[in-house]
């Protein structure tokens, strides 16, 4: 199959992705979060092609993507009123909601589950595209599975040459990292993953919110997950990810001392200084979260080489997006962290 590549600028190409996915194709769609790879979501042997196309195990449910949050109707049943506060405060935008599901949902986009995942992007070309389509898109992140995931055009097309019908070229994802996904099937809100719209954001309008215990540490394989995506290993590269807390100056000592010949160092632009001769890549500034967020898929994808063997990195702490990028950069470094301060 030969990947077309589309531009997101383009009402036409717009228009030709919408028939793609109505004759049950794979489409690689733009988003404010991540790429996503998207198919009707409607379509069970459209949902299967996203499966095979992403080497991704199928007890792993999809999101459907709607154009208007209205459309959370068609797809899920006894709403409660939290979720259309949520949807009026933050759709479109990087928000994902888990509610019970209706029947005209297939079970292979839900992975049986009793509930189903819903979110409304922010990009307005992708929004035209689900109106132009007439179904819900149901778009997992358009990563092979167990990569980072993809935040521009030419990343998709990495991953997924000769896999997909198309993609619609839509520039970098400005938040850079997936939707927060909260769980709203029970009496208690609960963070799922963490993402764009930050933990603050969700209990001020919520009240409550419950922080699952899978966005905190790593889960043994057999566990039973609210979220199944959480249980596999995630974002991550080859090499061993090592993360390095504590103050610039300690850090870098600590990094100087073990790196080796095929390390990476992985840091914040104001730290490059730190780093001479080590080639370090920096994914953002440490006084911009949202900088850090837009970069650290692409600084992952970097530095997934075969001949690196160890990535120091540098991560930000705290609340805020620097809580999602945080959880991703755990994720892919296996929960490895040090301290320098302590362990010089
Ligand atoms: O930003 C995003 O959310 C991107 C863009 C493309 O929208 N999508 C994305 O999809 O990150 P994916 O499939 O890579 O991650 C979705 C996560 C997985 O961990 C999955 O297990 C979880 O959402 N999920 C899906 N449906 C669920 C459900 N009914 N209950 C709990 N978790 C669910
Ligand atoms: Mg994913």
């Amino acid at each position: 199959m030969n990947t077309e590549m589309l531009c997101a600028q383009s009402e036409q190409d717009i228009a030709y992705a919408a028939q793609l996915i109505k004759n049950g194709e794979l489409v690689g769609i733009p988003t404010e979060t991540v790429y996503g790879l998207g198919a009707n979501g409607l379509d069970p042997c459209a949902v299967a092609k996203i499966f095979e196309a992403k080497g991704r195990p199928q007890d792993n449910p999809l999101i459907l993507h709607i154009a208007h949050p209205a459309q959370m109707q068609e797809l899920c049943q006894n709403i409660p009123q939290s979720a259309w506060l949520l949807a009026e405060k933050f759709w479109p935008g990087p928000l994902t909601m888990v509610l019970p599901v209706k029947d005209i949902v297939p079970k292979v986009t839900t992975a049986n589950l009793s509930t189903v995942a819903v979110r409304c992007p922010k990009t307005e070309a992708t929004r035209k595209l689900i109106d132009l389509a007439g179904v819900p898109i149901a778009a997992p992140s358009a990563n092979r599975s167990g990569k980072p995931s993809t935040t521009t055009a030419e990343h998709v097309l990495n991953d997924m040459n000769g896999r997909i019908a198309a993609i619609l070229d839509g520039g970098a994802c400005e938040v850079g990292v997936e939707s927060t996904i909260v769980d709203l099937t029970d009496e208690t809100p609960r963070l799922l993953r963490p993402g764009g719209i930050t933990p603050e954001e969700l209990t001020e309008l919520l009240g409550a919110l419950e922080v699952d215990p899978a966005v905190l540490g790593q889960i043994a394989n057999d566990t039973v997950v609210r979220a199944p995506g959480m249980k596999y290993k995630h974002y991550a590269p080859q090499a061993q990810v090592i993360i390095v807390d504590g103050n610039s100056q300690a850090a870098a000592e600590y990094i100087r001392k073990r790196f080796q010949k095929n390390d990476a160092v992985l840091c914040f632009t104001e730290e490059l200084p730190l780093y001479e001769q080590l080639n370090p890549l920096a994914y953002g500034s440490a006084q911009n979260n949202m900088t850090l967020s837009a970069g650290l898929f692409s600084a992952l994808r970097a530095l997934d080489a075969p001949e690196i063997s160890t990535i120091y990195a540098r991560c930000p702490e705290g609340g805020g997006v620097a809580y999602a990028v945080r959880n991703r950069l755990k994720k892919a470094a296996g929960f490895c962290v040090v301290n320098a301060e302590e362990e010089a």
